[in-house]
């Protein structure tokens, strides 16, 4: 239809997309030929089965592992660029999750100089730009979190290529058993090195986690968060302060299983009770979603006209980390 087609064309801003989670199965399955990297299967879509929040993290733990030399962090960061331009995405700050790279012995230095690579390749083609977010991977503990934050900020000191690029810090992976408060010391240097803060909290964790990840880890957005809404007293400390909250539906969906149906979930009990809750896609390759369907399912679960759809891409405008200059010139 013609709001169908309208939504598509939007100008949209995303500020919770993994940009591992954007890889094209055909790029999934030549990386893993050309770096030796064993599948579990021959047909990427096999690969991509899940039914929890963890066998989830198990499968995206297997994309991310094909990435191995500078250059493919380059291709996957272009056609993530080229592809979420296709369906109005303007705007992003993109996580990237480099823990297991890390670990394996990869430079952060050569993934972030890939990453910004492919991006100014994709913004010079398209005029869909993107920044990023650092993101640590609970899963492998605080020490190599606040380690990850030290290695930004020494990039960015030494101004090595893309570092200017990485606008902030935040922290992904599995939710259960883990205290966000054991992060601290890598978010209080993230803070005091002027790194900005956000989070995956309250995707399967209690409103209390979400609180912690903004009280004692001064967090200024929160990924997910769906879990607010069982604390109204959070809920409307948020609104008053406008707290962001990139909200994920589809993802919350296909992902999580943390609602039976799209019209179950709690997107629009969220905006109704004045919270800022700003629609993004997570992972959209793996959940074969885009940006665009993100909108136009949302706006046909919920009713919403077009003006609703206007302000939600306006509050993830407001939701941005752009300074006041850039805004403007989006709006
Ligand atoms: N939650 C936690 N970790 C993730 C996600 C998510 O939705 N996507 C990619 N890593
Ligand atoms: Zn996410």
């Amino acid at each position: 239809t013609g709001f169908d087609e309208a939504l598509e064309r939007l100008p949209k801003v995303e500020l919770h997309c993994h940009v591992e989670g954007t890889m094209r199965p055909g790029t999934v399955m030549e990386l893993a030929r050309a770096n030796g990297i064993p599948l579990p299967a021959t047909e990427v879509t096999e690969l991509y089965r899940y039914t929890s929040l963890d066998e989830f993290l198990s499968v995206f733990w297997l994309v991310q592992s094909v990435l191995v030399k500078r250059a493919d962090w380059a291709r996957l960061a272009y056609e993530s660029v080229v592809d979420a331009a296709a369906h109005g995405r303007v705007y992003a700050e993109v996580f990237f999750t480099p823990a297991r790279h890390l670990a394996g012995g990869q430079r952060l230095e050569d993934i972030v100089a890939g990453l910004h690579e492919g991006l100014a390749a994709g913004e010079a083609e398209t005029g869909s730009r993107a920044m990023l977010i650092a993101d640590i991977d609970r899963a492998y503990g605080p020490a190599a979190g606040l380690l990850l934050v030290q290695e930004v900020v020494g990039l960015r000191r030494r101004n090595t290529p893309g570092a200017e690029r990485i606008l902030g810090i935040g922290m992904d992976s599995t939710e259960l058993g883990v205290d966000p408060a054991s992060f601290r010391e890598a978010y209080e240097l993230a803070g005091r090195s002027g790194l900005r803060r956000t989070g995956h909290q309250g995707e399967n964790s209690p409103p209390s986690a979400i609180a912690t990840l903004v009280d004692v880890l001064g967090a200024e957005r929160v990924d997910h968060g769906l879990s607010i809404m069982e604390d109204p007293a959070l809920v409307e400390r948020f609104a008053l302060e406008r707290i962001p909250l990139t909200v994920c539906p589809n993802s919350n969906i296909r992902i999580a299983n943390a609602y039976p149906a799209l019209a179950d979930h709690c997107f629009p009990g969220m905006r109704r009770a004045g919270l800022l809750a700003t629609l993004n896609t997570d992972d959209p390759a793996l959940t074969d979603l885009d940006l665009g369907y993100e909108y136009r399912s949302v706006a046909e679960a919920f009713g919403y006209t077009w003006s609703d759809m206007v302000q939600i891409a306006l509050d993830g405008v407001e939701a941005s980390w752009l300074d006041p200059a850039d805004r403007t010139a989006l709006r």
